[in-house]
């Protein structure tokens, strides 16, 4: 069970709902892995978070998929952890010796090294695809995850472009459910290349600090 204090079985979420079984997640990663041979650029998240946060940082990659931000980071010289509620994922990211990764639900999470992360991400739409109801819950347990001035740092689709599956969340609801958890708000792009967030934005990539709490 290590390095979990408590059992922590994974619920069904809005992704397991839409994607779940080994072809699946097979499938998901060779989305991105055919993106990149084809010189797309599939790692703006990690750059993020390495100019907030310099190498060497603590990084909890929080809905890591099949760990493509948290292997980045890794390579990038951070110590990052990757936990995802979706075993076949996990079992691919897996593949990465250098990462550790662990199955695990966000609402429920307790690694032993609560307070102790300089950032926290969830990219990828990781709040959109949350069980219906859990995202006060996720953002307290990642906010217990922080280490005090830590970031945690999230990217999503906003109502009208949000993927398949996922449910839109309000960002004035998202930096209110964050705040009652000690965590502020510092700042808001549309993009992971840090495009300034506007009304009209699509999408937000969205920082807090735990400032409190
Ligand atoms: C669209 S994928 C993004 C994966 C990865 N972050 C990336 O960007 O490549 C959304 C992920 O969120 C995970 N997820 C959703 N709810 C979760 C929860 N409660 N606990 C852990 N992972 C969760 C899913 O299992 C899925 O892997």
């Amino acid at each position: 069970m290590w390095p979990m204090d408590t059992p922590n079985a994974p619920s069904r979420t809005r992704w397991s709902a839409l994607m779940s079984g080994p072809e699946a997640a097979f499938t998901y990663r060779k989305r991105f892995l055919d993106l990149e041979s084809s010189g797309e650029d599939i790692h703006g998240e990690a750059r993020f978070i390495t100019e907030l946060v310099p190498p060497p940082s603590r990084v909890l990659d929080a809905g890591c998929g099949y760990g493509r931000v948290a292997s980045k980071l890794t390579r990038l010289g951070h110590t990052a952890i990757g936990v995802d509620a979706d075993e076949h994922l996990i079992a691919l990211a897996s593949e990465d010796p250098e990462t550790r990764f662990f199955v695990a639900d966000l609402a429920t999470l307790h690694l032993r090294t609560e307070q102790e992360f300089h950032a926290v991400v969830m990219a990828g739409n990781v709040v959109t695809y949350l069980a219906d109801g859990t995202l006060p819950a996720v953002l307290e347990r990642l906010s217990a995850h922080l280490a005090p001035g830590g970031y945690l740092v999230s990217g999503f689709g906003l109502a009208g472009s949000v993927p398949d599956g996922a449910a839109a969340v309000d960002l004035r609801t998202y930096d209110r459910l964050a705040e009652a958890v000690g965590l502020s708000f510092i700042a808001r792009y549309s993009t992971w290349d840090k495009d300034p967030f506007r009304p009209t934005s699509t999408y937000a990539v969205s920082v807090h600090r735990r400032t409190h709490g």
